[in-house]
């Protein structure tokens, strides 16, 4: 275990296995990986959980459907998940499957405990139910007879277990105001309170009309309610509230699940006893072509699809970039395409190219002499450089991860301006030495560049980092400007890192 490194926990939610991956499944890991890589090159010891929610109604019925067993079917599904974080290189430390027996035989310890402190009692659920959603809603929320958020809802009668959630109003109530920051973004936290002052009514949190689900502990006539289960994954995957990586430093979910883990996650928690997480955030929803993404609308984007067409990088950019992290946001190939020519071709690459290739041309290869003397101006870029790590960590920590990007954008724009109005090629010719001190200064701040893209781009970055003839930078080495290239040693031949896209059409 690295000694003395601050912990930083961080999950997504667990996936449904009743559908395949799509680009919004990839969109709230691919959040998580950010995070977690730059945690990780920041000097934290970081946890990043992700996997797959295997059990309740929705699956079964998708199993029956399919024809197969249910545990057959979510060994089949869950592997594309699985498949999925290996293929957009996600560095999750944690897949966990809640049909593992670890996770199972945690849950009933809760549920035990629960019990214990007094928290859950036997009755009778009459109220509607969405299967699609996994959850209950009363009779004002439905609209036009169906849920807030479109699915069908049935009816359902059934003997069941209830957790006490109405006893926790005020001190849930008291919990947001103590931790201002506990939701973000802050109008969807003004959502959540607004909600629970509405009144919280108890919650059903066993079922007896289906099977695939966690045994209720001494009552087989029941599987317990699938959000119980799946929200403990969050510390059955670490081996408990005891590990050091408790309390969740960041659970990142969609604002379509902020109910589940900012009201009933925390009262479950408090009802067993446990620390609850720093922070939920809920981020936003992409469309396609405008339209909401749906199986029945034919439109669902495949994000393997799109690493075939526009390769692993470029993918996993454009998710962060693209939107303000908390707003819904919109696919279309021309959105894509402008983004990544625009910022990663036309800034960050030409920058690199124009750079290396000339050094290439006419310093032998090698790094040019550098005088050993900055001028304002240099000095200036070089600062904009080294700040830039604290500019992004802030941001990181507000989850504010397209301004992130940009911080790395705009220092690309800032040298291409410095290369513009000191014109090494004209320098050629009058100043040989300043042309050399100019040459140098842009190698240290492309050196920064590509260390700060490494959590969004790891491959590319690495690329990058092989034409400057280094390899594996973290962020301690960015404060080690001017000490880490030497004057007249090789550098490779570059190779284009960020080849610009064209039009499938
Ligand atoms: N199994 C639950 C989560 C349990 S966590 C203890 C679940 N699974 S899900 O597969 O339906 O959705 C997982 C995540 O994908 C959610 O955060 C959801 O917001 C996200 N997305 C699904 N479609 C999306 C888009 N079109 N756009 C962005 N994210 C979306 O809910």
């Amino acid at each position: 275990m690295p000694e003395g490194k601050q912990t930083f926990y961080i999950t997504s939610p667990i996936y449904y296995v009743n559908d395949v991956p799509h680009i919004g499944h990839a969109y709230t890991t691919m959040s998580c990986d950010f995070i977690a890589r730059f945690k990780r090159l920041d000097g934290f010891d970081v946890c990043f959980l992700t996997g797959t929610d295997e059990h309740g109604q929705k699956i079964e019925r998708s199993a029956e459907i399919a024809g197969v067993s249910p545990i057959d079917f979510v060994d089949s599904v869950s592997v594309k998940f699985r498949d999925l974080a290996s293929k957009m290189n996600f560095s999750n430390d944690i897949f966990l499957r809640t049909s593992d027996s670890s996770h199972k035989n945690y849950v009933k310890q809760i549920w035990k405990k629960l019990l214990e402190n007094g928290w859950i009692y036997e009755g009778k659920y009459c109220g509607w139910y969405s299967v699609r959603d996994e959850a209950f809603y009363n009779e004002q929320e439905l609209v036009e007879g169906k849920a807030p958020t479109g699915a069908a809802v049935e009816w359902v009668e059934e003997k069941s277990y209830f957790f006490k959630l109405s006893a926790f109003s005020d001190r849930l109530l008291k919990f947001y105001a103590d931790n201002p920051d506990f939701i973000l973004p802050e109008t969807r936290r003004n959502e959540v309170i607004s909600f629970v002052k509405s009144g919280l009514h108890d919650l059903s949190i066993s079922r007896t009309s289906f099977k695939w689900g966690i045994d209720v502990p001494d009552d087989k006539e029941h599987v317990m309610y699938v959000w119980l289960d799946a929200l403990f994954n969050y510390l059955s995957g670490i081996g408990g509230d005891k590990s050091r990586y408790w309390p969740a430093d960041l659970h990142i979910v969609g604002k379509d699940i902020l109910r589940f883990h900012a009201i009933y996650w925390p009262a479950f928690l408090m009802a067993a006893d446990m620390k609850t997480p720093k922070r939920v955030f809920a981020h936003g929803w992409w469309t396609n072509n405008g339209e909401k993404i749906s199986k029945s609308l034919g439109n669902v984007i495949d994000p393997i699809s799109l690493i075939n067409q526009f390769g692993l990088d470029y993918v996993r950019y454009f998710l962060i970039r693209e939107i303000p992290f908390g707003n819904d946001g919109n696919y279309s190939e021309p959105i894509f395409i402008n983004r990544i020519n625009s910022e990663l071709v036309n800034n960050i690459g030409n920058l690199s190219q124009r750079v290396l290739a000339f050094i290439q041309r006419y310093c032998d290869g090698k790094v040019p002499n550098f005088s050993g003397v900055y001028t304002s101006e240099d000095e200036s870029l070089l600062e904009l450089s080294r700040s830039s790590l604290e500019v992004m960590r802030n941001l990181i920590d507000a989850q504010e991860l397209n301004k992130a990007v940009g911080v790395i954008i705009d220092l690309g724009s800032a040298a291409n301006e410095y290369i513009d109005k000191n014109a090494p090629w004209h320098l050629r010719s009058v100043d040989i030495n300043r042309m050399n001190d100019v040459l140098f200064t842009l190698l240290e701040v492309i050196r920064v560049i590509a260390i700060l893209l490494q959590p969004i781009l790891p491959d590319s970055a690495q690329k990058l980092l092989t034409n400057l003839g280094k390899s594996d930078l973290n962020f301690s080495d960015i404060k080690n400007i001017n000490q880490l290239f030497t004057s007249g040693s090789a550098l490779p031949a570059p190779e284009v890192v960020f080849p610009r896209l064209t039009s499938s059409s």
